[in-house]
């Protein structure tokens, strides 16, 4: 399992060194039964994996470019994350895949690049509300699966995450039938696409400490991706204790 904290736009250095320091404490000596890693924005990176060396947390970027190098003003390379210490990179995140205008096409771009530069890319997908309402939410993954997914992908090398974007900031989190039917529905596009079906699946939007327990007796769970409460030491702690 993987719990993976997304710090989003939060956070100067000094409060993220503080944020992963309180992180480490929390954790010190504890049993972990899984992988945690955290992903604070480009700027704090260097700090943060400074503050995170030698412990059991990892280090993710929140995006990379869809270049690798050129003349592209403001884009971080994934090369470039590599180079920084960061194990994993979240591509395709509903906030950059709406607010960005980001495709499939600029998705499977980053994965690719990701992959190449040896880092792990956490592929998002999700379905917007009215998706969900008019019965189109398996639909509108398998899409969004045929088109940013990398097919050279395997459990070493990329992670999955579901993260459905009416849950996302929203309190509200699909029951774990409906979770449950995704994961499926995920394994099942793996193996139908010749993908290693061992891939870990997050499921992300809205997890807390009263509800993570519940969530983690989907089946086929392979962790979670958790945006506001990652902000808080104590709470996320307590969840990344619960996984086994
Ligand atoms: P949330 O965010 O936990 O605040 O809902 C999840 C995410 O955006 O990855």
């Amino acid at each position: 399992m993987l719990i993976a904290g997304n710090w989003k736009l939060n956070c100067n250095i000094e409060e993220a060194k503080h944020l992963s320091s309180r992180i480490i404490e929390s954790l010190d000596r504890k049993k972990l039964n899984c992988e945690v890693a955290i992903f604070p924005s480009y700027i704090c990176l260097d700090s943060v994996n400074k503050t995170i060396e030698k412990t059991v947390i990892s280090l993710g970027s929140q995006d990379c470019s869809v270049h690798k190098s050129g003349a592209y003003t403001g884009d971080v390379s994934a090369n470039m994350l590599f180079d920084t210490g960061c194990k994993y990179v979240i591509v395709g995140h509903s906030e950059r895949r709406i607010g960005k205008l980001e495709s499939n096409n600029d998705i499977l771009s980053k994965a690719n690049n990701a992959l190449e530069s040896n880092l792990i890319p956490i592929i998002c997908v999700g379905e917007n509300a009215k998706d969900r309402e008019d019965g189109r939410a398996l639909e509108v993954i398998k899409k969004q699966l045929d088109e940013s997914v990398p097919k050279n992908s395997n459990k070493n090398n990329c992670i999955l995450a579901y993260e459905p974007i009416w849950a996302i900031g929203s309190g509200k989190i699909p029951d774990n039938s409906s979770i449950n039917e995704m994961l499926n529905m995920i394994k099942g596009w793996l193996s139908n696409n010749k993908i290693d079906n061992s891939i870990n699946i997050l499921y992300g939007g809205s997890v807390n400490k009263s509800n993570a327990k519940e969530i983690f007796s989907c089946i086929n769970l392979g962790g979670l991706l958790i945006g506001g409460v990652s902000l808080k030491p104590e709470e996320f702690s307590e969840i990344c204790l619960m996984a086994n």
